[in-house]
């Protein structure tokens, strides 16, 4: 008897503490509803209304969303006098029904372009006109529901010089802070935003970025942060390279958006084992970013945004067409060691 009894109480702490285990993990509450800032992703519009596990999770989870695609020019301005609201539309009644805050991505880039931008016959002032045509049309359209823009994305080199992009070669070096003002003349509440890539991980670009933009500052143009896009990988850069990035971005004043973050564990697109390490690896710098980020004093914290929700979609494997496993759920919608991590670094902070 006595033995069936410890038997007993055995098999019952047991099974408690799987569940434990199991609910510390499980996706039932919203993992944002830890944090005391907004926690992202992006999405693809055409999984949230195909995918009905993806809609259910995206929901649930994040309360912030950045469209991956239909905010981009190619989507909202096909032709010179054509603006396409239909999608961008529904994805913003989406957020409001469902109390998201809508982060818009991207005014001013170099790709995802409509044909008929590079394809634009004109003088500075004529592509001055059409960039503050684009800029204006769509923000005034978002005006109040777009909480924040990022107004230019991905304007600077590796080297820290400014890319040649169509929009410089066309209206000249100071387009950027063209775009700034018009975008800030459309709607005065939005929070506008420079977006970039491998600003965590290369100093010379990133102090480049943060001296360009506090000339613009010192000169009265709006701009009230930065977004480290954080497509990394668990080999590079180190957490004190990323938390340095986003401590110089603090110092100088401005909002630190982490705005498309995506682990790589495969960097080099290898033929590799799923060994459990690698998803043990990208969870604690994962936790280790998110222990970072919980530093930033609030007012310069203006969210965590991941790039999608399951492994299975990601733009690494549709767009780089790398086998990687590099976000919070895997291919089956449970969530992995990243997910739970995440939770934990949010409670402690
Ligand atoms: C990517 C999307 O994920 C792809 O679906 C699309 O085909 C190409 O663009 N930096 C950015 C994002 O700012 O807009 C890019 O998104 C990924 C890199």
């Amino acid at each position: 008897m006595r033995i069936v009894m410890c038997i007993l109480i055995l098999f019952f702490s047991w099974s408690c503490h799987q569940r434990e285990d199991k609910s510390s993990c499980e996706d039932s509450i919203g993992v944002y509803t830890f944090a005391n800032y907004p926690i992202g992703t992006a999405i693809n519009f055409e999984k949230l209304y195909t995918d009905s596990l993806y809609t259910e999770i995206g929901t649930k989870q994040f309360n912030s969303i950045t469209a991956e695609n239909i905010f981009k020019a190619e989507y909202l301005h096909p032709k010179e006098t054509e603006f396409n609201w239909v999608q961008a539309d529904s994805l913003v009644n989406f957020c409001t029904e469902n109390n998201k805050r809508i982060h818009g991505h991207t005014l001013i880039w170099d790709e995802q372009l409509p044909t008929w931008i590079p394809e634009f016959k004109g003088d500075s002032a004529d592509w001055q006109e059409l960039m503050k045509n684009h800029i204006q049309t769509i923000v005034h359209h978002f005006k109040e529901k777009v909480k924040g823009w990022d107004v230019v994305n991905e304007a600077f080199n590796e080297d820290g010089s400014l890319k040649k992009t169509g929009w410089l070669i066309k209206i000249g070096d100071d387009y950027m802070e063209k775009a700034f003002n018009y975008t800030h003349a459309a709607d005065t509440s939005a929070l506008l935003f420079y977006n970039d890539y491998k600003l965590e991980s290369n100093p010379v670009k990133r102090k480049s970025v943060i001296t360009y933009l506090n000339k613009l500052r010192n000169k009265g143009v709006k701009i009230d942060g930065i977004g480290l896009q954080m497509h990394i990988s668990t080999s590079k850069p180190t957490v004190s390279e990323i938390a340095s990035a986003i401590n110089e971005i603090v110092q100088n004043g401005y909002l630190v958006h982490l705005s498309e973050l995506d682990i790589s564990i495969n960097p080099e697109g290898k033929e590799i084992e799923l060994a459990k390490e690698l998803f043990v690896k990208q969870a604690e710098l994962l936790g280790a970013i998110v222990s970072a980020y919980n530093h930033v004093p609030n007012k310069y914290q203006y969210g965590i945004t991941f790039f999608g929700i399951c492994d299975k979609y990601t733009w690494i494997r549709s767009y780089l067409k790398r086998q990687d496993y590099p976000l919070l759920y895997d291919d089956n919608y449970l969530p992995k060691p990243a997910y739970c991590t995440l939770k934990e670094a949010l409670k402690s902070k």
